[in-house]
């Protein structure tokens, strides 16, 4: 059987996840070139008469759904969800996950504890054995951000992790801003055997504002593979 490509992989997933919708849910969208499928997807079922709701987790993931005409709102209006679908860019077999590579992770984990539950639409080769092999990113307040950068660095150093944290720019060199107005540090700290201690660790430094790693969060994983859908988790 031939590897289908990955655009292809990534609207298998996102296909199997939209079974899981169903009428009048209160839905979050997720960021990312997977979320992105899931949302055309979407756009098609609510031109179709589907009657949703559904909160973006990024001004990208807003104008992508605006334009398909699926009804729009806030956590402001709507603080809790149903159901929030979305990419990753790692996930392990304890439904792990590390995101932030589209740069959306803040709104990310806000829409994702805010829902019911999580679904996230993702292919096998994101698929590792310990999370760390893609560069953890970290959410940094502008103020004062190499003092934290340099504590991010002794944190992680007092877990055995070492290795570069770059600083996010766009392609001009200039810093890259999240939606939030913050700079995001991409940490390539290799394999992370305790990503819990880590997260924990890095949520009590001033001036993270959020990192990618989403632990406790996705109720299921749909992986698409050759072989067709995979479920990771409880997708009932
Ligand atoms: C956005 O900030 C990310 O968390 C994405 O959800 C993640 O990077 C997956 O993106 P792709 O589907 O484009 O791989």
């Amino acid at each position: 059987m031939s590897t289908p490509s990955a655009d292809t992989m990534k609207r298998e997933a996102a296909q199997a996840a939209l079974a899981a919708v169903t009428p009048h849910m209160k839905l979050g969208l997720g960021t990312g070139s997977t979320a992105a499928q899931f949302v055309d997807l979407l756009g098609a079922r609510v031109q179709a008469g589907l009657k949703v709701i559904c909160v973006p987790t990024s001004e990208r993931t807003r104008a992508q759904a605006a334009a398909l005409g699926i009804p729009l709102t806030t956590l402001d209006d709507l603080p809790e969800l149903d159901l929030v679908i979305d990419g990753a860019d790692e996930f392990d077999a304890s439904r792990r996950l590390i995101k932030g590579g589209g740069g959306a992770l803040l709104r990310e984990k806000i829409v994702a504890a805010a829902s019911k539950r999580m679904f996230v639409i993702t292919d096998a080769t994101k698929e590792v054995k310990s999370l760390g092999a893609f560069p953890l990113p970290i959410e940094v307040d502008r103020f004062g951000a190499q003092s934290t950068q340099l504590n991010i660095e002794r944190t992680a150093r007092g877990l055995g992790l070492i290795g570069p944290i770059i600083q996010r720019r766009n392609k001009n060199q200039t810093p890259y801003i999240t939606d939030g107005g913050h700079y995001i540090y991409d940490c390539s700290f290799g394999a992370i055997d305790t990503p819990e201690l880590l997260a924990e660790r890095l949520a009590a430094i001033p001036g993270v504002v959020e990192h990618g790693l989403f632990i406790n969060l996705a109720a299921a994983i749909f992986v698409a593979g050759a072989q067709g859908i995979r479920i990771l988790g409880n997708a009932i």
